[in-house]
């Protein structure tokens, strides 16, 4: 049993690893774009994620994955982002902009949601996948051979010959062999990837997903998948997070979450994983729909839709409690302990 991942204080990584991040009590609020009010989108999230481990960030459309993954590389110029963010001890918010700039391309790199728009038409690939080094002032040579050496690692066919072609020339699951080379040339520690393969088709969307499980085991290398694709999560995280209405409902190992989730959310979620062997009219969905981030529902945001709700549900936010193998925010669990 793993009981030592207390909630409030410092959250802790899966057992036997090294935080390599750590973000406590993140929050971030949003500006309304009229008035001067604004939303909070992201509400008191904490985790950790250990050195090369895989940690999968999960939850439907709104929940707050990007925004909770962007404001770990505080990209959103306009968010107001408090609470703590580590990276290997730093306090990531309290760097200077020029600091911050050093980080990202660094030691965390990101890639989105939708890469093709990441790439220049006008750009040849070797340029671009060298770029990220130029500007950290490496020199042409030396930057052009760390590109190849990317490119090979990620297995691009002669890539050699490649490094002077521009994107049109590329498939689609070449062209996010690119930009996942343009995140891993600067060598991060951690890589914070935004539903990568969502745009894929299935059979490309494997390929990267074992690209990106080999030179993760290689390198050692941290990495925050983000995904609504539960099936995605079970053969490639550890580790999974899930996140509803901008706070984390529930935590644990891949292998303890899929075979007992907590969270009746969690088990919605699972539940509504597309087998096989099923008809398709068959399929289930969580009834309803999430909460915008201004209409959050008082105590569990995800009690309207909750067919297991009684009366504290209603009126108290669950705290996230321990339980075996991970956390749960549930008020089903609060009194049992585990
Ligand atoms: N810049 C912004 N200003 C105001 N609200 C925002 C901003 N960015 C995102 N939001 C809102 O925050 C909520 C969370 O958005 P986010 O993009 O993090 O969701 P997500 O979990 O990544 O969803 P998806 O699976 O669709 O990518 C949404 O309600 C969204 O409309
Ligand atoms: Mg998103």
């Amino acid at each position: 049993m793993h009981m030592d991942r207390t909630f409030q204080g410092s959250p802790t990584p899966g057992p036997n690893a090294t935080t390599l991040a750590r973000a406590v009590g993140l929050t971030v609020d949003m500006p309304v774009q009229l008035g001067a009010s604004s939303v909070r989108i992201v509400d008191g999230v904490d985790f950790a994620i250990g050195v090369g481990e895989r940690v999968a960030l999960v939850g439907e459309s709104g929940s707050g994955k990007s925004v909770t993954a962007r404001a770990l590389m505080r990209l959103d110029r306009a968010a107001r982002v408090s609470g703590r963010v580590e990276f290997a001890g730093r306090d990531l918010l309290a760097l200077s902009e020029r600091e911050m700039t050093q980080v990202r391309g660094g030691d965390i790199a990101m890639v989105f949601q939708d890469p093709m728009s990441f790439l220049d038409p006008l750009m040849t690939i070797g340029d671009q996948v060298a770029e990220t080094l130029r500007i950290r002032g490496v020199g042409k040579a030396d930057a052009r051979r760390r590109a190849l050496a990317v490119l090979d690692e990620l297995r691009v066919d002669r890539a050699a010959e490649r490094l002077d072609a521009y994107p049109h020339e590329f498939s689609g699951g070449m062209r996010q062999r690119v930009v996942l080379a343009m995140a891993l040339v600067g060598e991060p520690r951690l890589l914070i990837a935004d539903e990568p393969t969502t745009a894929l088709d299935v059979r490309v969307q494997d390929q990267v997903l074992d690209l990106l499980d080999d030179v993760s085991a290689r390198r050692g290398l941290a990495v925050l998948f983000i995904t609504h694709d539960l099936g995605v999560v079970a053969g490639f995280a550890e580790r999974v997070m899930v996140m509803y209405s901008g706070r984390i409902v529930e935590d644990g190992s891949v292998d303890s979450v899929f075979a007992r989730p907590r969270h009746p959310y969690t088990r919605g979620l699972i539940k509504a994983v597309p087998r096989i062997d099923q008809d398709l009219d068959r399929l289930y969905a969580i009834p309803g729909a999430p909460p915008p981030p201004f209409a959050r529902p008082t105590g569990c945001a995800f009690h309207p839709r909750c067919d297991a709700a009684f009366a504290p549900c209603l009126r108290d936010v669950p705290a996230v409690l321990p339980v075996e193998g991970g956390r749960a925010a549930c008020h089903l669990h609060a009194s049992q302990g585990a």
